[in-house]
């Protein structure tokens, strides 16, 4: 593949290439060039989604020295208290969709939403800087995963409020529109085009 990385240039520290096309599309409108340094960096377990990027983030440039985001996201369930919440990766690993609907079987209120934290850091910076993006939706009752087979995690069972498609079945585009981590993204993308726009007296 022929993948050049042009103008501005950061880098998207993760072991998940889902998350990378959906950051690149974004990126790709604000003219903000993402290279993926496939690596998965240190994720403790904490309550707090930021603290958990921030950790992150510092423990992934001090292993490569160059301006970077990480993130991190999380599924919270109304009905389940806010489960998984923080615990999203150890829940999907444990009990997985199946899991998740089978605690959902009785459950009338199917309310969720799905949380993301982008934090970024370069030399240039005191301390990493973070963004927060969600999106309320609902569990649905089955998995539904589309057929292109894309999406990832609990795609297939997250339908956002305003859409009659699960994550799952929609293209990385339209899964943009609407989804916890473009609005993230997007905040990043933002705050980053403003900044280095000052940094170059324009
Ligand atoms: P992570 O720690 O941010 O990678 O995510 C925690 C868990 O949530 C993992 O099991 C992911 O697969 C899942 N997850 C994160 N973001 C999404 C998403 O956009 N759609 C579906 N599942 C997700």
């Amino acid at each position: 593949m022929n993948f050049q990385l042009k103008g501005k240039v950061i880098f998207f520290a993760t072991g998940n290439i889902h998350k990378f096309n959906e950051a690149r599309e974004v990126f790709s409108e604000y003219k903000i060039s993402v290279g993926m340094l496939r690596f998965k960096s240190l994720e403790i377990q904490n309550d707090s989604l930021k603290v958990i990027a921030k950790t992150s983030v510092l423990d992934a440039f001090s292993r490569c020295n160059l301006p970077l985001i990480v993130e991190d996201a999380g599924l919270s369930i109304d009905a389940l208290k806010g489960f998984p919440g923080p615990y999203s990766a150890y829940a999907y690993k444990t009990i997985g969709n199946k899991g998740l609907l089978k605690l959902m079987e009785n459950i009338e209120n199917r309310e969720s939403k799905f949380h993301s934290v982008i934090a970024y850091y370069s030399t240039e910076l005191k301390s990493p800087k973070c963004f927060k993006g969600e999106v309320a939706g609902e569990i649905t009752r089955e998995e539904k995963p589309g057929s292109r087979g894309s999406g990832f995690g609990f795609d297939p069972i997250f339908k956002p409020a305003k859409s009659n498609k699960t994550f799952a079945e929609m293209t990385t585009m339209e899964k943009n529109r609407l989804s916890h981590r473009a609005q993230a993204l997007r905040k990043f993308a933002e705050w980053y085009r403003k900044t280095s726009k000052i940094k170059q007296g324009s």
